[in-house]
Formats: structure tokens, sequence, C-alpha cells
């Protein structure tokens, strides 16, 4: 029986473990009309009720082959569009905070994507015979949607060299956005000179760009970064290895050039995972991540003689995930168990018809 939406403000005040029973009740409720995903990043309180966890990437996978009427996603706005785009009509994806952004997601937007590719179509002729956009998974649906609509293509931190290449089958250059540091990374590394990959300011006309700069680059790097991984600093691996010789470090390609080229492994959050677990016995790592992953990791290795340290001095966490908390979950999944629907992600019909076309080419790709 349906009953009347409950609102948030009587859960904003429960205490903590109120929230877990309630998020534990309601649950039981629900049986498997609910699954829960959560990505790696999400605060242990919320994590501990994952039903499949992983990256950017596996997560829209797992998006997509998922059966439960409601997906529950613990992570951020771009997450639960993915969610909503890959998952079938009669599913809907659930963001139990709508004030769950991504920073990094909102450094690009579509008025400026396209004022951009105008700039280059006066700049270099037709850009659709030209440049190929690449969007990484981090930014809203609308802009998946124009890569879909321009022979583009999505990438996620996991499949952004495999992505680059097919890329440049395309087209002779690449436009990335919005993370700097991923395109520049993942260039660096297939031997694009630095100063073939030039930093497109969308706040300036021709993105600050002379024409020369613009017909030369073979990636045009959008100006965003993330929040939390721009605190990664080159100077932070330096000291550590001066304490801790035998040591390896591991960051995510979000973090900056020299700290990655400086890190041992770079990769994303499941390759993280995924490494710093199977790495022997009483091995000691830094890690240029999330805090609330590296956390997590820390205590799971304890047992196992590893010690992972986070790599900045200062705590960074991803805080619009954060926002997803306990209380969040339990109002979130009460109101589904009373049959009323709150916080749908619903991405429109054309757009999420394009953005998918832009996902399709990256999973048929990766
Ligand atoms: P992953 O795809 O590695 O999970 O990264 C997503 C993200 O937002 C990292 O900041
Ligand atoms: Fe976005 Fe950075 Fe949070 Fe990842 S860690 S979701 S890029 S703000």
């Amino acid at each position: 029986m349906q009953v009347a939406t409950i609102a948030f403000d009587r859960f904003n005040t429960l205490r903590d473990d109120e929230a877990q029973e309630r998020i534990r009740a309601a649950r039981a409720r629900l049986g498997n009309k609910a699954v829960l995903l959560c990505h790696h990043y999400q605060r242990a309180d919320v994590y501990q009720h994952a039903d499949l966890t992983g990256d950017s990437l596996k997560l829209a996978r797992l998006a997509s082959q998922t059966d439960a009427e409601f997906i529950v996603f613990c992570g951020v706005h771009f997450m639960a569009e993915v969610a909503d785009i890959m998952s079938k009509p009669e599913q809907t994806a659930i963001l139990p905070d709508l004030a769950a952004g991504c920073s990094m997601a909102d450094m690009a937007n579509l008025a400026k994507v396209e004022r951009c590719w105008r700039e280059l179509t006066e700049v270099l002729g037709r850009p659709d015979e030209i440049i190929t956009p690449v969007t990484y998974i981090n930014s809203a649906a609308d802009l998946k949607a124009f890569c879909g609509e321009h022979g583009g293509i999505v990438c996620t931190s996991t499949n952004a060299p495999t992505i680059l290449d097919w890329a440049f089958t395309q087209r002779d250059k690449v436009l990335f956005f919005p993370d700097q540091h991923l395109g520049r990374w993942t260039g660096y590394k297939k031997g694009i000179p630095l100063d073939e990959m030039v930093v497109w300011d969308p706040d300036l006309e021709y993105g600050g760009l002379t024409p020369e700069q613009i017909a030369k680059a073979k990636i045009l790097l959008w100006k965003g970064h993330c929040s939390v991984h721009q605190m990664f600093q080159e100077s932070h691996i330096r000291r550590w290895r001066m304490q801790h010789p035998d040591g390896f470090v591991i960051s995510h390609p979000e973090s900056n050039l020299d700290v990655c080229i400086h890190s041992d492994y770079v990769g994303s959050t499941e390759y993280i995972l995924k490494t710093i677990t199977a790495a022997p016995p009483n091995t000691h790592w830094l890690v240029g991540t999330e805090l609330n992953l590296v956390n997590r990791l820390a205590e799971e290795l304890k047992p196992q003689g590893k010690v992972v340290q986070f790599m900045a001095p200062t705590v960074c966490m991803c805080s619009t995930m954060q926002r997803i908390d306990p209380q969040h979950l339990a109002w979130t999944l009460e109101n589904l168990a009373d049959g009323n629907v709150v916080n749908a992600i619903r991405v429109p019909p054309h757009e999420a018809e394009l953005a998918k076309v832009a996902l399709e080419r990256m999973l048929a790709v990766s």
C-alpha cells in the first residue's frame, strides 16, 4: 500500500545507528526490487550496504546488467545519469541526495562546449571531419550526447588509452573534456609531445590559443580538474620515497602529470584496489586517490602486514559523494518501500539516446 512521501526533514536528525537500522528494515521490505550500487569513494557507513561496487566503468556495465526495478546509486550525479541511460526503460535510477554532484563534471557545460566547437570551426573548418570529441564519463549527459552526435565517444579512467587510440583512428585531433590531467597523462603515455597537447580555457576566446597552436595540437585539453586529486604533488612522493625506498606509489590519472610520472603505477580506482590487494604481504604503499578508498584499503589489508598511506598531508575527500549519508539512504529506501519514488534521475529521451550512442561506442571498444 502506498503512503504519502516522507519529507527528508524527519530523517535529517536521525542518529547514525537509527539510520542504519531503518536502512536494514527498508531493504528487507524492498527485497530484490532495489539494488544498491556504490562507487569506491563512498563513505564506509554507506558502502557497507552495497550489493555491487566498482569504478565508473564497472558500474556503467553493471547498471546495464541488473534487473532490479530501482537502481539506488550511491555515487555522484553523472554516475546515476549513466545508470538511467544504460538501464532498461522499466528501471529507475535513484540518487539519494540530488546535491551529490562532481565538481569536475561541472567545469564543462554544453553551452561552452558548443562555443568551443564553433570557434574550432572558424579556425579549422569542419571539426566533424578533423576532431573527435572525447568526454570523460565524469560529465553531464548532454555532453555525452554531444559526443554521440559528433562521432565522439565517452572514456573512463580505465579505458582512456584504448579510447584515445580509437579516437585517432576516426580523425586527426581530439577534443578531450573535462579533465585535462587524464587527457594529458594518456596522451603523454602514447608519446604525444607536450606542446601538441594544449589547454583550452573555455572562459577565453578561442580557448586562449592562437590559430597556429590550434592547428598544431593533437589534443585540445579542456581546462578542468578534480579538486580532490589536484591536492597530490610530486613533492609528497619524493619525501615519502626518502623514508620508504622499497615502497610503491600508486595514483589515479586525475592527478597531475608530475605525480603520474613519479608513481610506480597509475590507474582507476578499481585498478588501485586490485593492485594493492594482489601485492605481496608486508609491502608499503603511498596512494594518490580519495581518502575513503585509501582508508578502507589500509584497514582491510592491515592483517597482511601491508601499510597503505594517503598521499596528501591534508584530508581530501570527495565532499560531494560524502553527501550520500545513512540519513539520505534511509529516507530514500523507506520512501521506495512505501511506494514513493524519490530523487529519480531521468535523462530526457533525446539526450539519453545520443548519450547512449557515445557510451555504447565506449563499451564496444573497451
Ligand atoms: P574511477 O572511474 O577510477 O572510479 O574514477 C571516477 C572518479 O570520479 C575519480 O575521481
Ligand atoms: Fe568528481 Fe573528483 Fe569526486 Fe571524482 S573525486 S567524483 S572527479 S569531484
